[in-house]
């Protein structure tokens, strides 16, 4: 279906036309005072050089040329310029009838679905997941949605680091505690010990073990040492290192598969910075034949400084002096293997903004030596700060870096507080609903806020039923579902064939047209990944529903055709509401 402004824009250029104007004058957008108009289209002052002619008269005749039109019930002609508009009424309903039996509300397919792996969450095995990666997964996951929901091929890669230092230190330590475990027994004879089915820790004890071998590493140069060799052993393929690491593995992401489910988030591919490691040695040698590699203080590095830069972007550095491989070596790698595994049309990353130099670092390497094929577009899409109160960057009380378990624990408190003596809640209900609230609260308190941007995490203002908040939402789609509940039990289910009709008053005129943009947005949203213009979307979708139930009896109507006209607009605007949340990857309670 073609958007409601493009269908508007049509109409208005075949009065330009008919105007003896060129067509592409016609361009309407949203009218920036509502309290003048609708929409409003400035080709008039657009044309009038071009015609040699003043605005106001270019703006009336084409006014004129709307004698009787199906799309707009006043077509106005203001000084300097202007065209003000107004939508006729049965052309609106008409519209949404037709979304109400189209394919995804009449959005539009692609042509040819583009196939894109997007990598995000990110987290680290071993240490706890924070804050950062809750934005990643949270934000990472609605442009998964918005991708898919387009019509597109979308690939979620979690790219784990489970590859680095952070891995030897806890091995280090387990060492130290338990010196006996087969895994630090050598194996002279060519054997490998039996390894021990059930790992011999818990994910609790890794939390624990992980922060204290780094902090033991930072003051004891010998255990540093010995950590830095464990990661070597490990990388080069002790068996049991490798072993052990499998089990560290295990133990963790059967863990982040858990945090990650009360998050609603997933991912189709497990893979991680080990995933690639064999193809390191193959990749390093061609950048060094095909003459991209050089070495410069012991390090192999690739320039990919351009002249264009307005400031200075250092070299690649593809293996420091002791041969190591780097966090970007690694993501090269992992370039290659989809490009080889997937040949995706793109490939998106969802980090912290201040990786944005590795991103350059890599991308520009990647293209230069080949790595990644010509038509593939790289796109790092860095998100801000979560701050707290105070502006800075978020901790727990204790001025330590909050967990994001914590956090979500603190939101589910916060939420179950506030629906404690709410009676429409069945008490055995109650503990999902509010988790299913709190989770609404976080994440569309993070994706209402421009990905690039820090932002304050507060959680009374997150968790609140009013505002430009998730509950707020929920609580929108909650009345509309009591509404229709109530429609079904006294009308039963012998409801009419209905259509949604022409609008009567301002507030449910204001409601229809809102509807009507939701393929126009959605489009936007995807073009952009742009969550957040989702969430302003229905946030005013909500509002403009709430003063239409405000100002209509709607269950009290006595006209049965009228009323039923109401209940299918209700059920509209509830599917589109419903399915935004779900693209922005939550969802709404039957009761709250
Ligand atoms: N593990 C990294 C971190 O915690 C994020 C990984 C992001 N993805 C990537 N391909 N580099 O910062």
């Amino acid at each position: 279906m073609k958007t409601f402004l493009e269908t508007i824009s049509e109409e208005m250029g075949k009065a330009f036309e008919a105007a003896g104007y060129d067509s592409g004058l016609g361009k309407v957008t949203v009218s920036n005072r509502p309290d003048l108009c609708e929409y409003q289209c400035n080709g008039a002052m657009a044309g009038a050089k071009q015609y040699h002619k003043a605005p106001i008269m270019i703006a009336e005749e084409v006014a004129a040329a709307f004698a009787d039109s199906p799309v707009f019930a006043k077509v106005e002609a203001v000084k300097p310029g202007f065209l003000n508009l107004t939508i006729r009424e049965s052309f609106i309903s008409d519209y949404l009838n037709e979304m109400r039996e189209a394919e995804k509300f009449g959005l539009e397919h692609p042509e040819v679905p583009k196939r894109i792996i997007l990598d995000y969450g990110g987290p680290n095995i071993a240490k706890p997941l924070h804050v950062g990666h809750m934005r990643s997964a949270v934000i990472g996951e609605a442009m998964k949605r918005i991708i898919r929901y387009h019509g597109e091929e979308c690939i979620g890669d979690i790219h784990m680091g489970d590859w680095g230092l952070q891995m030897g230190l806890v091995i280090t330590e387990l060492k130290h505690r338990f010196p006996d475990l087969p895994y630090f027994a050598p194996s002279a004879d060519g054997e490998s010990p039996a390894y021990p089915e059930e790992a011999p820790f818990t994910v609790s004890d890794l939390e624990e073990i992980y922060p204290a071998a780094s902090a033991k590493s930072k003051e004891d140069e010998a255990y540093y040492k010995e950590a830095m060799e464990n990661t070597h052993r490990l990388q080069e393929g002790d068996p049991g290192l490798h072993a052990l690491w499998e089990k560290i593995i295990e133990v963790s992401v059967t863990d982040m598969k858990r945090n990650y489910a009360n998050l609603n988030v997933d991912f189709d591919l497990w893979n991680g910075e080990s995933t690639v490691q064999p193809l390191i040695p193959g990749m390093v040698e061609k950048m060094k034949e095909d003459g991209y590699a050089h070495e410069s203080e012991g390090a192999l590095i690739v320039d990919v400084a351009q002249e264009s830069d307005s400031k200075e972007i250092p070299p690649c550095i593809i293996l420091k002096s002791d041969g190591a491989a780097l966090y970007t070596t690694t993501d090269l790698a992992t370039i290659l293997d989809r490009e080889q595994q997937y040949h995706p049309d793109e490939m998106v990353y969802i980090t912290d903004k201040r990786q944005e130099l590795h991103f350059t670092q890599v991308f520009r390497t990647a293209e230069k030596t080949g790595i990644k094929a010509p038509a593939t577009i790289l796109r790092h899409i860095g998100f801000g700060t979560m701050n707290g109160k105070d502006g800075k960057p978020f901790k727990t009380r204790a001025g330590g870096v909050m967990r994001l378990e914590s956090l979500i624990e603190d939101i589910n408190e916060e939420m179950r507080g506030k629906i404690a003596g709410n009676d429409a809640i069945p008490e055995e209900e109650r503990e999902a609903t509010a988790k299913i609230i709190a989770l609404a609260a976080l994440k569309y308190g993070d994706l209402s806020n421009q990905a690039s941007k820090d932002y304050i995490f507060d959680i009374e203002r997150f968790t609140s039923f009013e505002g430009d908040t998730g509950p707020y939402i929920l609580y929108t789609i909650v009345r509309i579902k009591s509404i229709l509940n109530k429609y079904t039990e006294s009308c039963g289910a012998a409801a009419l064939p209905v259509q949604i009709r022409e609008p009567e008053s301002a507030q449910e005129k204001a409601l229809m047209l809102d509807i009507a943009q939701f393929n126009a947005v959605m489009e936007d949203a995807y073009q952009n990944l742009a969550p957040h213009r989702l969430c302003a979307y229905i946030y005013q979708l909500s509002n403009d529903f709430n003063s239409f139930y405000h100002s209509t009896r709607i269950l009290a109507e006595e006209d049965q055709e009228k009323k039923a006209g109401w209940i299918a607009l209700l059920q509209l605007t509830k599917s589109i509401l419903e399915t935004v949340i779900d693209v922005l990857g939550f969802s709404a309670p039957e009761k709250m």
